[in-house]
């Protein structure tokens, strides 16, 4: 196959790209990226050299430049988004521009070229706060921030472009992943290099907060399989099957890399911090998915890894990194 993967140089996607190159041999890959301050070529210096990979600078929300480089593949799968929740309520309008719109350019662009398969690339957060049981892929969507809502726009979209025009859309929405690569504003990476750094492990509200994790590289194996295997017009939940308070997987993480447990800093709750997701993950099961990677082994394994690779987070933690911790902590 030849693939436009966008957002290829933020977590996922770089974790994606590499699982799909030594996977599927006869594969090529076209990676479409922005490069915001979540988007880091680093993450893809070893396949840089490799001839069926191509990078391309630039924007999803580009109708011009996403025809030209999707032009003749046979799949897109869509990375490319603002993802961090606090941002979201700081900043939305980027949320809305490419988790919005970035995809209705997308859609078009499938739809004019006729490309055979668009795989959207979506969340769990869409289903909002569930208090007990789990979601399924027909609930109703209740997205309670900005990220989660423009997330649920761009899924809608597209859904009405499958029953519209029969443009052949695909959706995955996943729980919260954990692994290499993950920018350091994102929880796990965060208290891990935070720990690391001995400065405290900002812990919102009474920490009692429910995410159900799962490692990226079960993801994406999840997502090879819904792009070669899965249904046009359908969404396919992927959880990780491993639920865990906040304040749980903190003291773990503690453990993990060796620090006390007086690092731990209760600060001011998230607005609107959903309390729990939960996923109902038979219809990918169906397919044949399952995740591979048990939690307590993949988390120490991350933990070894962002020990391992201070050159790779540290830059990350400067510069535009504080800027936005003095933003955030500074609203209130
Ligand atoms: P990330 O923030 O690490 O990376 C996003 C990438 O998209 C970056 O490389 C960035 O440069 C690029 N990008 C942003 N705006 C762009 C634009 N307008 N045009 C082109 N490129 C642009 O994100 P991630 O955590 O890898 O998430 C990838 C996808 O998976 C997102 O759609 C997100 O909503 C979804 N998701 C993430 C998680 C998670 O736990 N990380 C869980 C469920 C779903
Ligand atoms: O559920 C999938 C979603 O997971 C993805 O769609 C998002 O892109 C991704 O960012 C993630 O969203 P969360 O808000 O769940 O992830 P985050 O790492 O920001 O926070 C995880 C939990 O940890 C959440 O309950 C808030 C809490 N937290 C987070 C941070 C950054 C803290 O207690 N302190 C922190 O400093």
């Amino acid at each position: 196959m030849k693939l436009l993967v966008t957002g290829g140089c933020g977590f996922i996607g770089s974790n994606f790209i590499r699982h799909v190159l030594g996977a599927h041999p006869e594969d090529r890959v076209v990676n479409l990226d922005r490069l915001t301050y979540a988007g880091n070529p680093a993450n893809l210096a070893d396949v840089e050299g490799d001839t069926r990979y191509a990078f391309v600078h630039g924007d999803i929300c580009d109708a011009a430049l996403v025809r030209d480089v999707a032009r003749g593949v046979d799949a897109v799968v869509n990375l490319a988004a603002s993802t961090h929740v606090d941002r979201s309520l700081m900043e939305p309008d980027e949320f809305l521009r490419t988790d919005v719109f970035g995809v209705f350019t997308l859609l078009e662009a499938v739809r004019d070229l006729k490309i055979p398969r668009l795989l959207h690339i979506s969340t769990d957060e869409v289903y909002g706060s569930v208090e007990h049981g789990s979601s399924r892929e027909g609930d109703a969507l209740r997205p309670s921030n900005p990220y989660s809502a423009s997330k649920a726009g761009g899924d809608l979209l597209a859904l009405a472009y499958w029953q519209t025009h029969r443009v052949p859309v695909v959706i995955t929405r996943s729980s919260n992943n954990f692994g290499p690569f993950q920018y350091p504003e994102k929880v796990i990476p965060l208290f891990v290099t935070n720990a690391l750094e001995d400065t405290p492990l900002p812990l919102y509200g009474d920490g009692r907060n429910v995410r159900d994790w799962l490692y990226v590289l079960d993801n994406c194996a999840a997502i090879d399989l819904v792009l070669r295997r899965g249904k046009d017009g359908e969404v396919y939940n992927i959880g990780g099957g491993h639920e865990v308070e906040n304040v749980v997987l903190t003291r773990q993480i503690l453990r993990l890399t060796g620090k006390p447990e007086t690092l731990i800093q209760p600060v001011r709750d998230r607005p609107g911090h959903d309390r729990r997701y939960a996923l109902d993950s038979k219809k990918v099961q169906q397919l044949g998915w399952a995740p591979r990677h048990a939690f307590a082994a993949a988390l120490e394994a991350t933990v070894a890894w962002y020990r391992e690779h201070e050159a790779w987070w540290r830059p990350l933690k400067s510069g535009e990194f504080r800027a936005y911790y003095a933003r955030q902590y500074g609203r209130g």
